[in-house]
């Protein structure tokens, strides 16, 4: 009854064609139902996140990531990339997936239905 859900969101044809939506920054956000994801090219890696900050709900457009943690360009907060735990508060993180249907946002959620 009650359970925890994934679901999966296609961003692209390929994890190479969705790097051709990042800016010179190397930050790229899209709209989902759930809410604006911000999503960070660091060297090989994206990360993506809520673009909303749990300190104080400002965006985390403008954010660094350094020594495995992003950090908030407001009031420099520091959240871990594994966790997202951070000064008490959580920031969510969404895995990103490739396989041979496209590129994906995975999201976890809680639900009361098992729906
Ligand atoms: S709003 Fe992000 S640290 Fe304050």
């Amino acid at each position: 009854m009650f359970s925890d859900k994934t679901r999966k969101y296609r961003l692209a044809d390929s994890r190479e064609a969705f790097l051709n939506n990042f800016n010179a920054h190397g930050e790229y956000i899209q709209n989902f139902p759930f809410g604006e994801v911000l999503f960070v090219k660091k060297e090989d890696e994206i990360y993506a996140f809520i673009n909303d900050c749990p300190h104080q709900g400002q965006k985390m457009q403008g954010c660094s990531i350094e020594n495995g943690k992003v950090i908030c360009p407001v009031h420099q907060y520091k959240f871990d990339i594994e966790t997202g735990r951070g000064h008490g508060l959580f920031l969510d993180f969404y895995p990103l997936e490739e396989n041979e249907n496209g590129f994906f946002l995975l999201r976890t959620y809680f639900s009361w239905f098992g729906e």
